[in-house]
């Protein structure tokens, strides 16, 4: 069975505030961390070994997962002392990947796919390397395939910066969706001790000299980059969680959650382990709450994540915010984003009794872990 190698390094500046305190691969998606929930998809295809490629916050990834034994998997780290790239980064792991073909997957992307299926492509077209695409509305934001329509063999690789949408504006196009099963003789074309990066510098040459095929991915795919898509991810990911379920729920609730029968929840949601919801609050649709959350009396809260240890007072309207953990809001709050413009809060944030933020104006409006925000704005 192939082992894994997951891209875990980046910066998530995008994400900022939020990757401010928690690296942008554990941040959560429905209350598991984005890579969590891939390592569990790799684990249900029969891969039972890992290794992450840490750079940015590696000690925290490292205090997360360890040596993967609660997920029932083995999983161990890259010791990268320099900025690698995305090519550079599994070189640092190539005795450990050199036997046999292996997963590589961009530790930013949330999915819910098979990747047996995906390997059985793989084998029978004996290919280099397949790479999972996704056929999006918009690739300009992405690397775009070109390819055979009959085979998939990938003819052309355009990473982002070389991408020109036709005159009439962007047409649909299969995109790298940074999941791949590549051959292990790829690390002949990575050389060693330099930033390197797969898409620029790798992808294109061996489309050229080999056969690389792209492989459409079923279902959910979202590259977690901006805050607006992190919220999109999360809405996503709950709804084909929820199919899942076979429409038996229309939510996902813990059992250990206290919800008070005054209370509405207007479905989808999805809530957390031990979180509290107190009296005639309306919660949903689209809420996805942690662990340990607790909402007062008469909140209402819609269209936001939040995440765990977060204190929400009484009379609080939430809409179009993401809310990350140990924040606490006070008494008749308002935090309201409007269309796409969210309302961020990092870690730790407290948003003093009635200030109101509305916020039409900035994409998104951010506060920075441990502030303390006093006064409205609007
Ligand atoms: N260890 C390590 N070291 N990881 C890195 C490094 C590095 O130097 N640089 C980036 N990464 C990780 C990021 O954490 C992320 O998980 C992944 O590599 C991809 O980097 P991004 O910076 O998120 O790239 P992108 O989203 O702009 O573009 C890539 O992904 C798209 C799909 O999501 C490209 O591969 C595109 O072609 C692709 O369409
Ligand atoms: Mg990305």
């Amino acid at each position: 069975m192939p082992k894994a190698i997951i891209l875990s390094g980046g910066w998530g500046t995008r994400l900022r505030p939020l990757t401010c305190t928690i690296p942008k691969t554990l941040i959560p998606i429905c209350n598991k961390p984005v890579i969590e929930r891939q390592i569990l998809l790799l684990k249900a295809a029969g891969v039972n070994e890992i290794v992450l490629a840490v750079s940015v916050m590696a000690d925290v990834i490292k205090d997360y997962f360890k040596n993967g034994e609660k997920l029932g998997i083995k999983i161990s780290y890259t010791d990268e002392t320099f900025p690698a790239g995305t090519a550079g980064a599994i070189k640092l792991a190539e005795s450990f990947l050199k036997d046999e073909n292996f997963f590589m997957l961009n530790g930013d992307v949330i999915l819910n796919f098979d990747f047996s299926k995906m390997l059985q492509f793989h084998d029978k077209s004996k290919a280099f390397g397949t790479i999972a695409s996704k056929i999006v509305e918009d690739p300009s934001r992405y690397g775009v395939i070109i390819a055979n329509q009959n085979t998939n063999k990938i003819e052309k690789f355009l990473e982002k910066e070389e991408y020109r949408p036709p005159p009439g504006g962007p047409v649909p196009m299969p995109i790298n969706s940074g999941v791949y099963l590549l051959e292990p003789e790829v690390f002949s074309y990575i050389p060693s001790n330099k930033k390197v990066s797969i898409e620029r510098d790798v992808f294109p040459r061996i489309a050229e000299e080999h056969e690389v095929y792209h492989y459409p991915i079923e279902g959910i795919w979202k590259d977690v980059g901006k805050p607006y898509d992190l919220l999109q991810g999360n809405i996503s990911l709950m709804n084909d969680l929820i199919q899942n379920f076979n429409g038996v729920h229309k939510s996902l609730i813990d059992h250990s959650a206290q919800i008070n029968p005054t209370s509405k929840i207007i479905p989808p949601c999805v809530i957390g382990e031990k979180t509290v919801i107190r009296q005639n609050c309306i919660i949903g649709p689209n809420a996805i709450i942690g662990d340990n959350v607790f909402i007062d009396n008469n909140t209402v809260l819609k269209n936001s994540v939040i995440y765990n240890e977060t204190y929400i007072s009484k009379h609080v309207e939430i809409e179009k915010a993401i809310i990350s953990d140990n924040c606490v809001v006070g008494d008749n709050a308002r935090l309201k984003g409007i269309e796409d413009k969210l309302i961020l809060l990092s870690s730790h944030v407290k948003v003093m009794k009635d200030v109101e933020i509305i916020n039409n104006f900035n994409n998104p409006f951010s506060v920075c872990h441990h502030e303390i925000v006093r006064e409205s704005v609007k």
